[in-house]
């Protein structure tokens, strides 16, 4: 085994990028040979989150239902890095008193960023009213107290926010630390999942 189980936990508004940090760290990890699983947002509420909505209580179950899976994988060894906008602080908090080893990275980038950059065209559709309780325009969204890491998106390069999560996994002694630079998938620097 290359690695202890961890559960690295990525919140942030969408499109401040969180899956596209999550997935280099992942691809970064995966070249480690480390044991890693994924659990986005977006995929999950296809599947283990079916049917729920975006009201404060299915959002809490949603985040309680990804922690819950989460903290299986990690403490079987897996690094389970979850990429969810997670808004509200307390259900975050509570995730993390019940897993054994938590990181929460806070992917922070300014709303008029992640509104400009518009990925899904879901801020247009929340500002025209098409999309009720959209995070950050009619929805909160609660920044973390005292993360692990925070990302700061609109200043930093993909790489550098990768390697600040891959050093801090090292740093806490989740993986090996290696002399090796974070490899880049440079194809993700023009894919059309840049920022989602
Ligand atoms: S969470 O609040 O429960 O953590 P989650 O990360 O699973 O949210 O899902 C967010 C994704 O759902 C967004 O990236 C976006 O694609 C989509 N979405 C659809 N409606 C909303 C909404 N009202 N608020 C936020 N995201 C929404």
């Amino acid at each position: 085994m290359q690695n202890q189980g961890v559960t690295l936990w990525f919140t942030g508004l969408s499109g401040a990028g969180k899956t596209t940090i999550a997935k280099q760290v992942e691809y970064e990890l995966k070249v480690r040979k480390c044991a890693v699983e994924m659990l986005d947002g977006d995929i999950v509420r296809t599947h283990l989150s079916k049917g729920l909505g975006f009201s404060k209580e299915d959002r809490d179950t949603n985040i309680r239902r990804i922690g819950f899976v989460a903290n299986l994988l990690s403490r079987n060894g897996v690094i389970a890095i979850v990429s969810a906008i997670s808004p509200y602080r307390a259900v975050r908090e509570e995730v993390r008193s019940h897993t054994d080893r938590f990181i929460e990275v806070f992917v922070n980038a300014p709303l008029e960023t992640c509104e400009s950059r518009d990925v899904k065209g879901l801020y247009a559709k929340a500002r025209a009213g098409e999309i009720k309780q959209f995070t950050g325009i009619d929805d909160p969204y609660e920044e973390p107290v005292d993360p692990e890491v925070v990302c700061y998106t609109s200043e930093e390069t993909i790489e550098e926010s990768t390697a600040k999560v891959i050093l801090t996994l090292e740093r806490l002694g989740y993986v090996p630390k290696t002399h090796k630079q974070p490899t880049l998938r440079t194809y993700a620097l023009h894919s059309q999942d840049y920022y989602i």
